[in-house]
């Protein structure tokens, strides 16, 4: 097929064709491993002002862009937007992480100025879309409805997402209720990013992990297949990638039966599974250890190297298995991205 003229590597991936050498963003590539992010993230008194302030995230999203050869942005927000946006009170504790009022009633959430508490994202997308090269995709995001829900439940982040597990296995109609909320707010906002500017979306299930195999298909599959099939009525041939992290062997079924464009894939997902999808004309995201780009040197070089070689020859983007950790030198990104581009030689 003929190369259309700036037409992002990245989506050309999302679309099915083999791109070499393959196209590569980040998960969190912008933020605090970046003395830029810090020195700018002093400009806002709160991280959600932070967000909800353009300029500001118009400049965190371009940061990473401007320092690294990354083929696609991630637009500068947080899944917790969404939460914040249905009325329920979140705010986050330096150097600790979110904290949400707890949700006992999902009948608490309301739709009432949902779009204007959320303008700021979207001008925010307008903005990047308007200075980034035509070249670099633009990618928009939210959180999975299960991955919102453990964080509405518990009132902050955790390892096991015991209290979301218990709401629903104690109350499934009241998970239901809420879950449903959440599925018609993630395709509100996507195809809103979507409409500023974004020209694919990822959806983040990074709690995918603590499910049982009948709670995976209830709570995750199965909402997320809903928004997808939403957000295709509204926008129609833009890329949809979905992250379900640690669904180890649910990985394929999460593909089959939600119908994602592309898949990102964690990093203790081998490289055969990781073919077999291709194989089925899904692209594959990933999937390098956050802790080996961390720790850099030529540990890395092999790693990066190997998945490049395992999956290069199918539809791919290289990425991480998970966000980018905050002690990562950025020396280690520029390194990960020459060997990966130069692999391709
Ligand atoms: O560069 C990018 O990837 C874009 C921005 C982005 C952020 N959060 C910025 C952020 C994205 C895509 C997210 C997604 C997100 N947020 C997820 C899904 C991905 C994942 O990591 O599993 C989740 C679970 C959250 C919720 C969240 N936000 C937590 C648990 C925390 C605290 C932990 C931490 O890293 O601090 C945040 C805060 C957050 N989101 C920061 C940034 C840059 C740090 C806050 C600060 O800079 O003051």
């Amino acid at each position: 097929m003929e190369k259309a003229p700036n037409r992002p590597d990245l989506l050309r991936a999302l679309a099915g064709e083999a791109v070499k050498p393959a196209p590569v963003w980040f998960m969190r590539q912008a933020g605090r491993y970046l003395p830029e992010y810090r020195g700018l993230r002093k400009q806002a008194r709160s991280f959600l002002e932070f967000c909800y302030t353009p300029e500001l995230a118009i400049e965190a999203t371009m940061q990473p862009m401007r320092r690294f050869a990354f083929d696609a942005s991630i637009i500068f927000s947080d899944i917790l937007v969404l939460p914040h946006a249905l009325g329920q009170k979140v705010w986050f504790v330096e150097g600790e992480g979110p904290r949400l009022d707890p949700l006992t009633h999902p009948g608490r959430l309301s739709f009432e100025g949902f779009d204007e508490h959320l303008a700021p994202v979207y001008e925010a997308v307008r903005g990047v879309r308007a200075i980034l090269p035509p070249d670099k995709a633009l990618l928009g995001f939210c959180g999975a409805p299960w991955t919102l829900a453990t964080y509405m439940i518990a009132g902050r982040g955790g390892l096991d997402q015991w209290p979301a597990r218990t709401f629903a296995a104690r109350e499934p109609d009241k998970m239901a209720a809420l879950i449903d909320i959440v599925v018609e707010a993630a395709i509100r906002h996507l195809v809103a990013q979507i409409e500023a500017g974004a020209d694919a979306v990822q959806i983040f299930d990074s709690w995918a992990s603590a499910l049982d195999e009948k709670a995976f298909a209830r709570w995750s599959i199965e909402p997320i297949a809903r928004i997808v099939g939403g957000v295709r009525a509204q926008a129609p041939g833009v890329p949809i990638i979905g992250f379900p992290r640690g669904a180890g062997f649910g990985y394929a079924e999460f593909v089959k039966r939600t119908g994602v464009d592309a898949v990102s894939l964690d990093w203790t997902v081998p490289m055969s599974a990781a073919k077999a999808l291709q194989r089925k004309g899904v692209c594959v995201q990933g999937n390098l250890d956050p802790a080996r780009l961390k720790e850099g040197g030529q540990q890395l070089d092999v790693a990066v190297r190997r998945i490049a070689k395992s999956l290069g020859d199918g539809p791919f983007v290289f990425n991480l298995g998970h966000g980018i950790s905050l002690e990562t030198p950025p020396d280690n990104v520029t390194r990960a991205i020459d060997v990966l581009k130069a692999s391709a030689a």
